[in-house]
């Protein structure tokens, strides 16, 4: 939801701007701009449209400064237009402001501002921003961070925002509230920006910005403080992704990238946490005690999107392998529902970015009510990890992609370790199914690279099917997770409608659909649910639907009742999720591509949602 970027140093900070820019588009795409700051002056550009049309409009009307900051957005207040991008300004123009968040009493503000004399040039909740700093600035003797904090103490709602005004030249004032930013430490430059992956070419050691802090950036210094002005301990971390992981390498788009990373990704994610010699499982940040772990009696799962179905997933390995009722539960339906849970209620909160915003507010829900929370989160240091009692982190690497791949499939790797963790210190795994249960584990990411063989074949099945406009996902058991999964990535990146069902829920409705344009991606494989799929493919047969199987390596029964099948390598019905859901990665990739759909920035779509 909105990407921030912005420059302090010695060089022409616009080239870095609009770099920044372009990797944090995935964030949001609709509009961009950008204020820099020269000989005490203030310069603004922005337009409607991605960031290479904001380069269009720089290269008409340059402007330049060794200091600026910039803005792509994803609309909440105010249709996509040249006058609701940010920067905005205030009534003097003196003042640039971009945000990522939502003020959500903007329009009792704004009333408040305009009553007082002041002029508005968008519908945005931002520009009020703008209107309250330029008022406190109006008071004699105020500098800019102590408006900034003034201002601040009268929003609700959520920001993260970097601010330059005419009357400081050599400084950025930037902050946040329940919206993410870093500050990036460079030597003789500073970089602020929305997400880590745009500020890894230059610098490796960040600063986390904590809720309600400020900090006020200089081309010397860098000084943090909390509303009160009170100066705030600074603590730099380092950051371990390699640049490159922050590059497409290569392929044509990001999502084919990472989808053809999940071996290693995984490989990364588990390797340091199993103890071949003992059979066991470690997590560094789980702080969650053996005694903790036997006193649980009940899970809930909570997360949004694919790291929903990464916890339905999970449902189904924690009821079977560690014998705790367990329940998944929409983020944002959880923190409002008032949850019946207790300190011996375990949430996991599942996550990418550790930045979405239902999420965090699930994580905050259960927290008041004395649950323990742990989240399985991708970025080290990001909101949830921090707001979470423990955290197991995916070792995905940067995910930028809109769609989610690896970190799906790494989300699912790291609840198979916790559930085997936790079966294990409540007695309920021995030695010798742990043992097994983790060379299958181990096994998986060469199985991946064998299936991604596959590949031309997936494409050339997605040729058959991309002129279709509805698509069914059908499976049982640990399917039924992987065909939400397939039907969530067919829908976002190709704008094809599809719906994932519980197969045998087909016949209670769905069944309607079915016709000869119809395709039906069934998952079938071998185990305790086929000879019930069989049945879910023949009625699909009968009613004239396109069935493509997805099928274990040796079925070969299944070819007589599927037009088309994919293959996945037989392993244990418990991680078969990992391998099946590939396949359907690939034909959503595919079949995007052959619509000329933007796979990587899907249209009304941004990869971390940070706003409810
Ligand atoms: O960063 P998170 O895992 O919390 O994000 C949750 C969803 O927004 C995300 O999974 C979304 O559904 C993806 N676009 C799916 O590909």
């Amino acid at each position: 939801m909105c990407g921030i970027f912005g420059y302090i140093g010695k060089r022409d900070a616009l080239p870095f701007i609009v770099e920044g820019l372009k990797k944090l588009e995935y964030r949001g795409y609709d509009s961009a701009g950008v204020a820099t700051l020269k000989d005490a002056r203030l310069f603004l550009q922005k337009c409607q449209g991605k960031i290479a049309d904001l380069e269009r409009l720089l290269l008409r009307k340059p402007i330049d400064g060794n200091i600026g900051i910039g803005h792509t957005r994803w609309a909440t207040h105010g249709k996509p237009s040249d006058e609701n991008s940010h920067p905005h300004s205030d009534c003097s123009e003196k003042i640039a402001v971009v945000h990522n968040g939502i003020i959500e009493n903007y329009l009792h503000l704004r009333r408040e501002l305009a009553e007082r004399g002041h002029r508005f040039s968008s519908v945005t909740d931002t520009e009020v921003i703008a209107h309250l700093i330029e008022e406190e600035l109006n008071i004699k003797g105020t500098d800019l961070e102590h408006a900034v904090s003034r201002a601040l103490k009268k929003l609700h709602g959520s920001f993260a925002l970097a601010i330059l005004y005419e009357g400081e030249k050599d400084k950025i004032v930037v902050a946040r509230r329940g919206s993410p930013l870093i500050v990036g430490v460079a030597e003789n430059e500073t970089f602020v920006s929305s997400d880590i992956p745009a500020i890894l070419k230059y610098t490796s050691r960040v600063i986390y910005l904590k809720d309600n802090e400020i900090a006020i950036i200089t081309q010397d210094d860098i000084s943090l403080k909390n509303l009160d002005g009170d100066t705030v301990k600074k603590e730099i971390s380092f950051i371990s992704w390699d640049p490159e992981s922050a590059e497409k390498g290569g392929y044509t788009h990001f999502m084919l990238k990472e989808i053809h990373e999940q071996p290693k990704a995984i490989r990364d994610t588990i390797k340091d946490r199993i103890k071949l010699d003992s059979c066991q499982v470690h997590f560094d940040e789980l702080n969650l005690t053996e005694e903790e772990i036997r006193n649980i009696n009940r899970v809930v799962f909570t997360a949004c999107g694919t790291s929903w179905h990464a916890g339905l997933a999970g449902e189904y390995i924690m009821e079977k392998f560690v014998n705790i009722p367990t329940e998944v539960e929409y983020a944002a339906e959880f923190r409002y529902r008032n949850p019946i849970i207790d300190e011996n209620t375990l949430v996991i909160a599942i996550t990418q970015s550790g930045e979405t915003a239902d999420t965090l507010g699930a994580v905050l829900e259960a927290k008041s009510q004395n649950a323990k929370v742990i989240s399985i989160c991708n970025v080290v240091g990001s909101s949830i990890a921090r707001d979470s009692h423990g955290v197991i982190y995916t070792c995905a690497g940067p995910e930028i992609g809109v769609a989610s791949t690896k970190a799906f499939t790494t989300q699912l790797a790291v609840i198979y370790l916790l559930c085997l963790h936790m079966g294990q210190v409540r007695g309920i795994i021995n030695r010798n199914e742990a043992e097994e249960m983790i060379k299958e584990l181990m096994a998986i990411p060469q199985k991946i690279e064998d299936l991604l063989q596959s590949e031309d074949e997936v494409a050339q099945i997605a040729e058959k099917y991309f002129h279709a406009n509805n698509a069914l996902f059908l499976g049982r058991g640990k399917g039924f997770p992987i065909a939400l999964e397939g039907a969530l990535k067919l829908k976002e990146i190709s704008y094809i409608h599809a719906e994932g069902y519980p197969a045998a829920e087909m016949k209670h409705g769905p069944i309607a659909l079915i016709d000869k344009n119809m395709p039906v991606v069934v998952l079938a494989l071998l185990g305790r649910r086929y000879e019930k799929i069989l049945g879910n493919i023949e009625e699909v047969n009968a009613r004239g639907g396109n069935v493509i199987a997805i099928a274990t390596k040796g079925d070969n029964e299944i070819k007589e009742k599927a037009q088309d099948v994919i293959y996945i390598p037989p392993t244990s019905s418990d991680l078969s999720t990992i391998l099946a859901v590939i396949p359907l990665q690939l034909f959503a990739y595919y079949i995007a591509v052959k619509r000329g759909c933007h796979v990587d920035q899907p249209r009304n779509l941004a990869k971390s949602v940070t706003v409810e």
